[in-house]
């Protein structure tokens, strides 16, 4: 963990927290979670990489913002982070509440993500992307563009980090990235299983 992530987070705060368990009652496939991820869990996957060395990251489903204020204690100054969040009211909050020039919330969801992007036809390549969406509980549809659009927009020595409550998502990584590797947040409630994948492969040769 890099020192700056270790002197940081009080935590996410309390209104954040209370739209985050109103937009859970309103729309629990979309949230998927009853409570944010814990602190620990959060470490746990950013620690799978370097993010010190990030020029752009990417940041998927930011809910209280607990990933945002740690990935923000570990990039650079010059770094970008682009984090999508679907629930407006929480990404008002969290965009409000995070006043930091290298973080743009954007209130859409993460399948638009390349629309962001520089470069003609969004051809900028995100070094990271950290995801704690719901895949099993979010409509396939969804998810399936979500995955092919990191697949996408991964640079190709970056890492895709990804947050999950089961292991159904794997075979979907596997066919996308010629790297995965898995690991277990144990003290996490519920454990949360970790997944970092890397080298993206190319869309058509899919191994699927
Ligand atoms: C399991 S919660 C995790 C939230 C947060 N990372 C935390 O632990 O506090 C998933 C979040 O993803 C958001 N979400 C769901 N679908 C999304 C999509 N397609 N694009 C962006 N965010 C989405 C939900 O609104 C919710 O805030």
């Amino acid at each position: 963990m890099s020192e700056r992530g270790s002197k940081r987070g009080k935590g996410p705060d309390l209104r954040r927290r209370l739209l985050f368990a109103r937009s859970m009652a309103r729309n629990p496939r979309q949230v998927g979670a009853v409570w944010p991820t814990g602190r620990r869990a959060v470490r746990d996957l950013l620690d799978l990489s370097d993010l010190s060395r990030a020029g752009l990251v990417l940041e998927f489903g930011v809910g209280t913002g607990v990933y945002t204020e740690e990935i923000l204690a570990r990039i650079p100054a010059e770094a970008r982070l682009l984090a999508f969040e679907v629930d407006r009211r929480i990404s008002a909050a969290v965009a409000r509440s995070i006043p930091d020039p290298r973080l743009t919330v954007v209130p859409e969801s993460a399948e638009v993500a390349e629309k962001y992007l520089a470069g003609e036809g969004g051809r900028e390549r995100a070094d990271f992307i950290v995801s704690s969406l719901p895949f099993t509980t979010l409509p396939e549809p969804v998810g399936r563009n979500v995955l092919d659009l990191a697949q996408r927009v991964l640079a190709p020595e970056g890492a895709f980090l990804v947050l999950q409550y089961s292991r159904n998502i794997e075979p979907e990584l596997r066919v996308r990235f010629a790297s995965v590797r898995r690991t277990v947040s144990p003290l996490n409630l519920p454990p949360a299983f970790l997944f970092r994948c890397m080298a993206p492969l190319p869309a058509r040769t899919s191994r699927r």
